[in-house]
């Protein structure tokens, strides 16, 4: 899978794709991660990006030709399954989007900044919107960051494991159960006896049980939403 991010700060997105499953994906050639600064798209001498919005109010809004310039050489070179914006007022990011997004194989990023993006680029040229939740970070890059690494995770191959992806919290609508590992008994508590006992039919009932609990007890619109 190809992965380009456009961004008016690169430098926020130097070091997440650069350890563990990311950075190992991009090694063995699953994934290639490609981040382009918007700045050298940016118009006239100061290479500008943003500008003040009409009808006033505070904050300066991300300018159509720069971002459409990039799009367009980047869809020179390749046709894109997805074009995403990362922006707060979108629909939030849940694992089924992610396991979508991961059998795509090109897919464009644009992260917001600022106030946000002139909105006929939504408009036009995007394709998927996407919150990673209800609160506002300074930018759209790590919220970038945050999606490719759900996804790339996903795509075939990513995990050495392939069991440990499938198991994850949501993966079945269910939040992960408890794991424990050594000492087997610590400060007085016992790890359950259940996970000894080498039952492992039991083990995953077991699991079942508690993932389901705790999904009920922490997050049952998970549960209501089925
Ligand atoms: N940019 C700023 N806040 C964001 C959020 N919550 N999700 C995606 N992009 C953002």
């Amino acid at each position: 899978m190809r992965i380009d991010i456009i961004s008016a700060a690169p430098n926020l997105l130097e070091s997440p794709f650069n350890h563990s499953i990311v950075k190992r994906a991009q090694q063995s050639g699953i994934a290639e991660i490609v981040v382009h600064d918007l700045r050298e798209y940016g118009l006239g001498k100061y290479k500008q990006i943003d500008d003040t919005q009409f009808g006033g109010g505070a904050g300066m809004i991300l300018m159509l030709e720069p971002i459409v310039n990039c799009i367009k050489k980047l869809q020179s070179e390749r046709m894109y399954d997805e074009i995403i914006y990362m922006t707060p007022d979108a629909k939030v990011l849940n694992q089924s989007t992610a396991n979508s997004l991961s059998l795509k194989e090109n897919i464009l990023i644009l992260a917001g900044h600022y106030k946000g993006v002139d909105q006929r680029i939504r408009d036009k040229y995007i394709t998927k919107e996407i919150s990673i939740g209800d609160y506002v970070i300074t930018g759209g890059e790590l919220a970038a960051a945050v999606l490719v690494d759900a996804v790339v995770r996903l795509i075939p191959g990513a995990i050495g494991d392939e069991q440990s992806a499938l198991t994850d919290s949501f993966q079945d609508n269910l939040l992960s159960p408890p794991v424990y590992t050594r000492p087997a008994e610590f400060e007085g508590m016992k790890v359950p006896e259940i996970l000894l006992s080498g039952n492992f039919p039991k083990i995953d009932d077991w699991r079942m049980e508690k993932a389901f609990e705790r999904t009920q007890k922490i997050r049952p619109d998970l549960i209501d939403n089925e």
